[in-house]
């Protein structure tokens, strides 16, 4: 059965975790859902991973658009999550134009970056019935903004923060939150606060679900390996079981572990 906004919501109620990754294609879309992986996320991480560039800020509209497009075709069930590339969503009219090409391209979901400012665009999107992720904590399309790929919310007044933007954020119609580097005792706090799906990376195990870049897990990382990665094909025999293992260790709970997270 297709995973869909409800499925999210169940996996919360039932304290069951959920299993997310990136996929570029459709080759790569179809083994991630025929593994079992919930949501399938186009991230905008395909301007570093597949096109080199050292941050996210280059990726298109019209990139975007074609990744998704390739991975709706290949993809076996799961819920289709599409990034919204920098400044693509800097006013409601915009993000409605740009979220209806992901959605005609097969996108179930969009992903904004940001923080309290995005409540108005939210609502639009929402209200117009585009479901939306809000991507809290570290956000890449802000590294000139936060001075690198730093962890966020470490102090007790951005953690605060970070709550009450989460909270806000769902009130304006977001269905999905994603942390991304946090503390994992704050992710645990919101994924508490909030009735929305949490999903996270490099926040703890304690959200509703977990997301990677697929080559990552796969150990096609260059340069220095976040702490958050785990490379799952080291002990697999192919990729295929490797992306099994991971959801079955997302589903159990045993990955992330303490080496995986952050502290305050
Ligand atoms: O672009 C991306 O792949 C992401 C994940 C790292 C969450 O936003």
């Amino acid at each position: 059965m297709a995973v869909t906004i409800n499925t999210l919501r169940e996996y919360k109620q039932k304290g069951e975790a959920f299993s997310v990754l990136t996929s570029y294609d459709a080759t790569f879309a179809q083994i991630v859902s025929e593994a079992g992986v919930d949501v399938i996320l186009i991230g905008d991480s395909l301007g570093m991973v597949l096109q080199g560039h050292d941050s996210t800020l280059p990726v298109t509209m019209d990139q975007m658009v074609y990744h998704t497009s390739s991975v709706a075709t290949g993809n076996r069930g799961a819920l289709i999550m599409a990034d919204m590339p920098f400044m693509t969503y800097g006013t409601a009219e915009a993000a409605m134009e740009n979220a209806a090409e992901l959605m005609r391209a097969g996108a179930h979901m969009v992903k904004l970056e940001g923080t309290d400012w995005m409540k108005d665009t939210i609502h639009a999107l929402s209200e117009r019935g585009v479901p939306v992720c809000a991507h809290l904590g570290l956000t890449p399309q802000f590294v000139n903004k936060l001075g690198g790929y730093k962890v966020q919310g470490r102090s007790e007044k951005q953690a605060e923060l970070m709550i009450e933007h989460a909270c806000e954020l769902e009130a304006a119609g977001a269905d999905v939150i994603l942390l991304e580097c946090v503390p994992s005792a704050l992710a645990a706090r919101i994924t508490q606060a909030v009735d929305a799906p949490v999903i996270g990376i490099g926040a703890g195990a304690d959200t509703d679900g977990q997301v990677l870049v697929v080559h990552d897990m796969l150990g096609i990382t260059t340069g220095r390996k976040p702490r958050f990665v785990k490379n799952f094909l080291a002990e697999a025999d192919s990729v295929q079981g490797a992306i099994e293992a991971y959801v079955t260790a997302v589903r159990n709970r045993t990955f992330p572990s303490e080496e995986h997270t952050f502290k305050a």
